[in-house]
């Protein structure tokens, strides 16, 4: 497959490039930290492209994207993992509009952009990666979970323009993660990266519409969803 992961050089990103890569895949792989990528490159050249960027440049998004498909013609699968989360007891603004510009308006630029270049081809699919966070307020990140919430909304209807196109389009909407995202002192249910990543692959294999991971974080989302 030609893969697409927006958002590689830590995380979940990196775990899915490390499996993608060394699974006869070609693998393009974006973030902002150049030096990340192009080791990656070295320790896989045969099958990693390395494309320096940052989502909340658009113009810079656009034309990154263009190189990809120049070198690559398609696209088979497109995971945007890139996005941004800090605490901000203080609710500094700049902090709060800065997530915004990288979680919402680079990330919907990322995904109408995999989108329309799937409705080109005739196929494709689309891999989100929203948060049980988006479901409930959070007081120490407000622009985290609403922007995690706008995901939400935005991947279903995504997922409802779909029908009879050959776009397939899947939801992840993990719980807390053991990377450098997760912040703060008393988190709890904090999942190991290998777990949620290899919970991915199979939802990604079996073209799952949603996942949300674990089965605590189902029930919470369940929970939420209802009662609140
Ligand atoms: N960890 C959790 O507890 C958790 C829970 C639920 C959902 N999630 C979601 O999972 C996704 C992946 O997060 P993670 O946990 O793997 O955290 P992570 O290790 O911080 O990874 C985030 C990735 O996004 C990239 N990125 C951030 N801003 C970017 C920008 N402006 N342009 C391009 N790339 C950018 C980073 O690369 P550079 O720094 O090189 O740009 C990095 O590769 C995020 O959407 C996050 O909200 C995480």
């Amino acid at each position: 497959m030609k893969i697409l992961i927006i958002g590689a050089t830590s995380g979940i990103g990196n775990y899915l490039w490390k499996y993608y890569s060394s699974t006869g895949n070609m693998v393009a792989v974006m973030g902002r930290r150049s030096e990340v990528l192009n080791q990656m490159s070295k320790t896989a050249p045969d099958t990693t492209l390395s494309f320096p960027c940052d989502i909340a440049d658009l113009d810079s998004f656009n034309k990154t994207f263009d190189s990809i498909i120049d070198r690559l013609t398609t696209l088979d699968l497109v995971i945007v993992c890139a996005g941004v989360g800090e605490l901000n007891p203080e609710l500094d603004i700049e902090t709060e509009l800065y997530t915004l510009k990288v979680n919402v308006q680079g990330w919907t630029n990322c995904v109408d952009t995999a989108y329309n270049q799937f409705i080109r081809q005739g196929f494709g699919h689309l891999v989100t990666i929203t948060s049980v966070g988006g479901l409930q307020p959070t007081p120490l990140a407000p622009s985290y979970s609403a922007s995690k919430a706008f995901q939400i909304n935005y991947t279903k209807s995504l997922q409802k323009r779909t029908k009879g196109t050959g776009v397939m389009v899947t939801e992840i909407r993990p719980g807390l993660i053991d990377t450098r995202m997760a912040k703060g002192d008393g988190l709890f249910w904090v999942m190991k990266l290998e777990q949620v990543a290899s919970s991915i692959v199979k939802a990604i294999e079996k073209r799952r519409r949603r996942l949300i991971i674990d089965y605590r974080w189902r029930l919470i989302n369940f929970l939420l969803k209802h009662f609140q």
